[in-house]
């Protein structure tokens, strides 16, 4: 089973992806996909609920729906996901759609939807760093907040021209490490979109 928490630590899925390479890896075992902190992600996303609008989410890199599960149980049903290799799953664990989209596909302008927040959990660390601010800078052209859930304080997107932190809070692993959220706001699209363009 290919899991991220306490029975296949952060090292070892590093060295799965050394190995297997990131694609290659998801790709062939996207059926056993597992994330042992998804208490960490629930208890994130409960507890910041308030901080994001939901009118319409996208759970981007969704796995098998980590994100979506919480937020369903928590009556939000405008939440559809969007996976290059776990789709099948996610549509299986969650009964919502699932766009096969990857982060190549968003910097080719594949994305064709505007939401009120894309929420990406523990995934981001994979764009490459030369990518990055063009992958962020593409996602505000269709949302007005971006979530971050990560392992680590990487990346800091408020490194990223126009891009502002609303708000950040951790939750703590069983081994006492934080698990972090994190809410951006552009302040570039913010207006556009307040204005309806
Ligand atoms: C560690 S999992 C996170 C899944 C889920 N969001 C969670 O919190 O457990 C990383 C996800 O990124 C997806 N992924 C891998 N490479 C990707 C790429 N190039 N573009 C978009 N998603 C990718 C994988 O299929 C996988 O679902």
């Amino acid at each position: 089973m290919i899991s991220m928490g306490k029975r296949t630590d952060t090292q070892s899925m590093y060295r799965n992806y050394q190995e297997h390479g990131v694609e290659n890896y998801y790709r062939e075992k996207w059926r056993e996909y597992k994330n042992f902190h998804e208490s960490n992600i629930k208890e994130l996303l409960i507890r910041n609920i308030g901080r994001f609008k939901s009118d319409c989410i996208l759970d981007l890199c969704s796995g098998g729906g980590e994100v979506t599960k919480v937020l369903l149980e928590k009556g939000i049903n405008n939440i559809s996901g969007a996976d290059p290799y776990t789709f099948n799953l996610y549509i299986k664990n969650t009964g919502k759609e699932c766009i096969d989209l990857s982060f190549k596909d968003i910097l080719r302008g594949r994305m064709d939807k505007r939401y009120t927040t894309i929420i990406c959990s523990f995934a981001l660390h994979l764009v490459d760093e030369k990518s990055l601010s063009m992958v962020v800078n593409e996602l505000f052209k269709h949302t007005e907040t971006f979530i971050i859930i990560a392992p680590h304080k990487r990346p800091f997107l408020e490194r990223i021209k126009g891009v502002n932190l609303i708000f950040s809070d951790y939750s703590l692993t069983h081994k006492g490490k934080k698990v972090y959220m994190r809410g951006y706001v552009n302040k570039n699209y913010s207006q556009s979109y307040r204005n309806g363009e």
